[in-house]
């Protein structure tokens, strides 16, 4: 089992003043001992460091599959499907059970609601997840609210409680979890916006770990406004270089995290748009300068960008080789194909499902480098870009 030892910070060594400062005085004093404890990472450190790297393998990412019930429904609007349980359960069954999807993810992040689902013919979603070599995860925030005294930013919900939902995810078979938070360019981001999602992140991560949960650490920064790539380097470097302050100070192992951030991009409003080569360029140059080589996986979001700009982007940043395993992380960038062929007809979902190993396959290609843009559609060509958009 891993431990650290942490020494006594130089705050502790106090000069004295008044008739007695001779004793305490920076050159004469003799230094009073701390007592320091070791601080140990929890028992489940083996077994993090295991899952965060059977998901961060060669050729495979992760299926991000859990949109709160809400946005499901707005999904599920979108081809005409009413939001009921009967519904949800069609279209995630669809997803989970298509076979040989394993080649190419990894792992699939579930809404609670899907984790204790079972498949029409009475198969748990988390045992056809399994006999794929899928890695069942769990989304555990609570989603977004106002944040007082910032610029109208918001912060993000769900520590209350968190280690004893951890643990039963745990136990009905989660070994992974992710936590979302935004950080908004326009709205300034304020100082007090990055730190609470900075600190909020670390927290969680640190909870998470303690039960076993290997935590994705996800400070969105939106793609909203009309900044330079330039701009949104120096806030990503910012973001990223508070959540790693606060990881640390949470004695969170880097070894057994993975990260989603979003890549870096000119916002969706700027007047010039970006080529897959200078984005690559821009979001390695920011990963390089802040990201540990300990970190073994980063995964990417999509953010908004369309499936086919999404594949290229993730494919020109594997063109060299990365200290870490960049790959993907996607729900809207795997899921629109997919969704606009099913239209909830059952003679659909062969087709659904093709149109799922498709997109798989072309992500599992840019996570090695290989991918082409030869033959794609044009429906997979369209962005996905809403203005404030709630996940
Ligand atoms: P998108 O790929 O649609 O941006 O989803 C990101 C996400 O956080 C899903 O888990």
């Amino acid at each position: 089992m891993a431990s650290l030892q942490l020494t006594a910070s130089s705050s502790q060594w106090i000069a004295g003043k008044g008739p007695f400062a001779w004793r305490n005085s920076p050159r004469t004093a003799v230094p009073r001992r701390v007592a320091v404890r070791p601080i140990r990472a929890g028992s489940y450190t083996d077994e993090l460091v295991q899952t965060a790297k059977s998901i961060a393998s060669p050729g495979r990412g992760i299926l991000a599959v859990d949109e709160s019930n809400a946005t499901c429904g707005k999904r599920l609007a979108s081809i005409g499907m009413e939001n009921t349980e009967e519904n949800r359960q069609a279209y995630r069954q669809l997803l989970l059970t298509t076979p040989g999807l394993g080649a190419y993810i990894s792992g699939a992040i579930l809404f609670e609601e899907t984790l204790y689902q079972s498949s029409t013919d009475g198969k748990k979603f988390v045992d056809c997840l399994l006999h794929e070599k899928i890695m069942p995860g769990i989304k555990v925030d609570k989603g977004l609210v106002p944040l007082p005294g910032s610029n109208n930013e918001s912060w993000c919900q769900g520590l209350d409680g968190l280690a004893s939902r951890c643990a039963e995810y745990y136990k009905q078979g989660a070994r992974f979890a992710k936590w979302r938070t935004v950080v908004s360019i326009p709205s300034g981001p304020s100082a007090l916006a990055v730190k609470e999602a900075a600190w909020g992140l670390a927290r969680y991560a640190a909870i998470a770990q303690d039960n076993g949960l290997v935590p994705i650490v996800e400070p969105e920064i939106l793609l909203d406004g009309d900044h330079s790539i330039e701009r949104t380097l120096q806030v990503a470097e910012k973001v990223w270089a508070e959540v790693f302050f606060y990881l640390a100070e949470n004695n969170v192992v880097f070894e057994g995290i993975l990260l989603k951030p979003s890549m870096v991009t000119p916002g969706a409003e700027h007047k010039e748009k970006a080529s897959p080569e200078t984005i690559a360029k821009y979001t390695l140059k920011m990963l390089n300068r802040r990201v540990p080589p300990a970190v073994p996986g980063i995964m990417f979001l999509s953010g908004g960008q369309s499936e086919v700009e999404a594949t290229l982007n993730l494919n020109a940043m594997n063109q060299g080789p990365n200290p870490w395993h960049v790959s993907f992380s996607y729900a809207r960038a795997l899921q629109n194909t997919v969704l606009k062929t099913w239209q909830g007809r059952p003679e659909n979902i062969g087709a659904a499902q093709k149109a799922l190993l498709v997109r798989a396959n072309a992500n599992s290609l840019a996570q090695l480098g290989r991918y082409s843009e030869e033959g794609e559609t044009e429906e997979a060509k369209k962005g996905m870009f809403q203005k404030g958009y709630t996940y």
